[in-house]
């Protein structure tokens, strides 16, 4: 068994990027190698801060021989052509969510991704929250019984800039996607999306026809149903609560304190400290861990990294949830037709 650690390269160095670098970088099992980014100098700074050489151009990375695996954290749209430069060269990727915008595109590099053979993880880290993955294995295992009901509430501190909207793809394509592939994490085989939303204060979703709050109801083949709530903003901090509910018992995840300490005076019974900031803060540990379990991918050990195709299906029912919205009707899947198909 290969025990050197993995050397990394990692793309795009903003928000997300940055994530990736120090997680890399904190992981014994892993070394950064190389940093890629249009942004030249911010490559080099990552570099600096991190390891490895900075780069302007991400398919020289992924060529040069120096990478056995590569993080892509560059905009949404650089993502397909990415893989694709990857898998051809036979160098495994850890890709962020969503694959695409556009689930054609996805299908479309399907074949040669599967036909590579080589290992292509998804982002959606919440699977490695421990909480998460705590109450998914407690379901797994049946210790409350057939999973009935699986409720989920995300909801963002703040909208994101209007020009960021306007190139989202869309609340459910952009935001709700992780909540999409947290349905499935515990009942992966939808076969119904419904899905409203409503412009309640963000004035990006209006002037680009998306909305800041949004309810998505699916059905898996089980009868269970899952509901997700989402909302563009929170006055009360990230909002990341979920609550599996089954024959015999319920199983629930609270929002994570920043302090444990509470305070009690005369005059205030108890107040605490707001909730975690955003997702850095909050899934810190999930971060981690979805770096670990990909290792263990690249390694050809067991993994629970998500695949491509769960990237698949999360894109397809966030479009089917879309098209729910703005038709008004529930929208039949068929997640098990595989590419090339799925929306009826
Ligand atoms: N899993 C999560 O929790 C999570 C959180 C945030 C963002 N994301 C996803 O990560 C991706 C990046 O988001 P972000 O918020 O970090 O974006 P960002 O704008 O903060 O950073 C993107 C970086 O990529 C660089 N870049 C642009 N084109 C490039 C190219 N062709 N090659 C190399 N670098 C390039 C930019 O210069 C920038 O430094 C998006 O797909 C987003 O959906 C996932």
């Amino acid at each position: 068994m290969n025990t050197s650690p993995v050397r990394f390269g990692l793309i795009g160095t903003g928000r997300i990027g940055q994530v990736h670098a120090a997680t890399i970088a904190a992981n014994p099992d892993a070394e950064l190698t190389g940093v890629a980014d249009v942004m030249v100098d911010a490559a080099r700074a990552t570099a600096q801060r991190y390891g490895g050489r900075a780069t302007a151009d991400p398919v020289e990375l992924i060529r040069s021989g120096d990478v056995d695996a590569v993080v892509i954290a560059s905009p949404t749209p650089t993502h397909v052509d990415l893989i694709e430069a990857a898998v051809e060269a036979s160098v495994p990727v850890l890709c962020e969510k969503p694959i695409d915008l556009d689930l054609a595109r996805v299908d479309a590099l399907w074949p040669q991704v599967q036909a590579a053979g080589v290992p292509v993880a998804l982002g959606f880290n919440r699977r490695f929250d421990p909480a998460f993955a705590s109450v998914q294995a407690r379901v797994a295992a049946g210790e409350i019984g057939e999973l009935e009901q699986l409720s989920i509430v995300s909801r963002d501190p703040s909208a994101p800039p209007a020009e960021y909207v306007g190139v989202s793809g869309g609340i459910f394509r952009d935001m709700s996607i992780h909540d999409l592939d947290m349905a499935r994490f515990f009942l992966p085989d939808i076969v119904e999306v419904s899905a409203t939303g409503s412009q309640m204060f963000d004035a990006g979703a209006r002037q680009h026809g998306d909305f800041d709050t949004a309810v998505i109801t699916l059905r898996a083949s089980s009868g269970a149903l899952v509901s997700i709530t989402n909302s563009r903003h929170s006055a009360v901090g990230y909002d990341q609560r979920l609550e599996a509910f089954g024959a015999r018992g319920m199983l629930q995840v609270a929002n994570a304190p920043t302090s444990l300490v509470s305070l009690s005076t005369a005059s205030v019974v108890e107040a605490r400290p707001p909730y975690q900031e955003f997702f850095l803060e909050r899934y810190a540990e999930a971060y981690a861990a979805e770096i670990a379990a990909f290792i263990c991918r690249v390694r050809g050990e067991e993994s629970a990294s998500p695949s491509y195709t769960d990237g698949r299906a999360a894109l397809l029912l966030a479009d089917a949830a879309q098209r729910s919205a703005r038709e008004g009707i529930a929208v039949p899947v068929d997640l098990r037709a595989g590419v090339g198909s799925g929306v009826s």
